[in-house]
């Protein structure tokens, strides 16, 4: 316990929260909530006052839906104390700053605090993008300094890092762990590091998103649709950089990219650094990637119809992968077609590659197959609620008109993209797992919470690491060094974190020595 504090969920224990903006007011919410004494700042004259009364009203509406009880209500009400003043946080163990996001800012409050609580009392940030230890740096005690990242809405977004600086006391970090869990969050620890864990494991689905429209693969509905349906993603990359802002988004991109040296798993692209210029900015300015009517909904998008031809005599599958092939084999199957056995395709078969982390022109090509009727389909994950066909340059319109009436025999939704290394989810996947390894080499935290700060906070299906299990480590390993093969570009270089799992056999949640 930090020097003898009251433990977390006690009523002796005094928490200020400077900064009563939408973070600031949500902290208050869970801190009150959960028993502390919360003591609200803010430098805006009337503010804190503002947020008791906000605050005050909703425990009210919490306690009318019948989600608090009357009691807890009115109890969590009175924890709340609005105060002139910084002196007023003398008594308080911990203080959380949710203030601007400006360095000078919050190293100002921070040494204007030290002269006011105790020396053993804890000051946490609520930064998103500072460095912890850079607001520490030059305070008289930048042992008990801490990140305490929250995320909006905090009383739903139910996930904090805790981040130690490189001169945090670990009893600080444990303390604000217990208190982070005590709130009714699941807290997680990691290292000062631009992005922390979420905000840099979610670095891959964006900026691999954006890649993809930059190499012409596929439309934005199209890309959004994919990844929906066959990875399971909430939204697509489009429609979640829409939500966000480009505004915020696009300088988040740029700045985590440089902060990690140009590291070129991070690089933006292009396109969005014009849509912000032209004020595309998503659902806020009306349009982004998308158009949005006066009531803020997306505006309908058509995913362009796929021609359905005659199905075809035969289909041959390539048996490079055989796995691969099984999966692929049961879909023709469903469509009443029959698959030739032969190590050559007839003369009037369709044929089907699988590839992996390759384009349908390679595998096509060292198949030694006519690239006129040959047609690539994704294999991995989800092939139960839509299916992706990638043409080669060389692809006639019969062919993949018959290949969309084969995958698309069933009425399940066929979305067809051009020539790319690792068509779009595996390639997505990838790079996203891909990312999560290295956080667990640099060890920015352990790879159980890497995931659960993921799945809390970005709302990803599952994560990364366990994806990678579920995909298997040399799988994952094989799509990227044929896309670092293929594209040239150290993008996609495997980590070394994961090259040893894939090459051991051992799945990448194991627990090393
Ligand atoms: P906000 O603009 O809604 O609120 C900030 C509040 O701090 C305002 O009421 C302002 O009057 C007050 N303030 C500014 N400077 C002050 C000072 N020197 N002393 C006392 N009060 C001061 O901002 P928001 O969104 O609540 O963000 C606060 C912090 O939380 C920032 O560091 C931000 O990066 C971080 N954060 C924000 C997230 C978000 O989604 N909004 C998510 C995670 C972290």
């Amino acid at each position: 316990m930090q020097n003898g504090f009251p433990p977390p969920g006690t009523k002796e224990l005094n928490v200020g929260v400077v900064g009563c903006g939408v973070m600031g007011r949500g902290i208050m919410q869970i801190a009150a909530l959960a028993g502390a004494m919360v003591y609200m700042v803010d430098s805006r004259e009337g503010a804190a006052q503002a947020a008791h009364e906000a605050l005050l009203s909703t425990f009210d509406t919490l306690a009318g839906k019948g989600k608090l009880a009357a009691e807890d209500a009115a109890a969590a009400g009175k924890r709340l104390v609005a105060c002139n003043s910084l002196e007023d946080l003398r008594p308080c163990h911990v203080v959380v700053e949710a203030i601007v996001e400006d360095l000078a800012a919050k190293k100002s409050l921070f040494g204007t605090l030290e002269g006011i609580v105790d020396a053993g009392a804890i000051l946490a940030s609520n930064t998103s993008s500072l460095s912890v230890t850079a607001i520490a740096a030059g305070l008289q005690h930048p042992e008990r300094v801490a990140g305490f990242h929250f995320f909006n809405p905090v009383p739903l977004m139910r996930i904090v890092e805790v981040i130690g600086g490189f001169l945090t006391q670990p009893a600080v970090t444990d303390y604000l762990l217990a208190l982070g869990r005590q709130w009714g969050h699941t807290a997680v620890l990691a290292k000062d590091t631009p992005g922390f864990i979420v905000n840099h494991a979610g670095r891959g689905y964006g900026t691999e998103g954006l890649r993809l429209l930059a190499e012409g693969v596929c439309s934005v509905p199209v890309l959004d649709a994919i990844l929906r349906d066959t990875a399971g993603f909430r939204l697509g990359p489009c429609e979640l950089l829409d939500l966000t802002g480009l505004d915020v988004s696009h300088p988040v991109m740029e700045s985590i990219y440089h902060q990690y040296y140009e590291e070129p798993r991070f690089r933006p692209q292009v396109l969005t650094r014009q849509m912000l210029a032209a004020g595309a900015l998503g659902r806020k300015a009306g349009h982004g990637f998308y158009r949005y009517g006066a009531d803020g909904k997306k505006e309908a998008t058509d995913e362009p119809q796929q021609q359905h031809g005659p199905l075809p005599s035969s289909v041959w599958l390539s048996q490079e992968r055989p796995e691969l092939a099984e999966r692929i084999a049961v879909l023709v199957t469903a469509a009443g077609v029959q698959i030739e056995s032969g190590a050559r395709p007839g003369d009037h078969a369709l044929c089907i590659v699988t590839p992996l982390g390759e384009d349908a022109t390679t595998c096509c090509v060292r198949e030694g197959l006519d690239a006129a009727r040959t047609v690539a389909v994704e294999s991995l994950l989800d092939l139960s609620r839509r299916r992706v066909l990638m043409t080669t340059p060389g692809t006639s319109a019969e062919t993949l008109a018959m290949a969309c009436a084969v995958f698309g025999a069933t009425g399940v939704p066929v979305s067809v993209i051009r020539d790319s290394a690792g068509l779009v989810t595996q390639r997505v996947v990838a790079h996203i797992v891909n990312i999560a390894c290295e956080i667990a080499q640099q060890q920015i935290a352990d790879p159980q919470d890497i995931d659960r700060a993921v799945v809390l906070g970005l709302g990803y299906p599952i994560g990364p690491l366990a994806w990678g299990d579920q995909l298997g480590p040399a799988t994952v390993l094989a799509i990227l060094k044929n896309l670092e093969q293929q594209t040239g570009d150290t993008r996609y270089r495997p980590s070394p974190w994961l090259q040893r799992r894939a090459l051991l056999g051992l799945p990448l949640y194991h627990k090393e020595i």
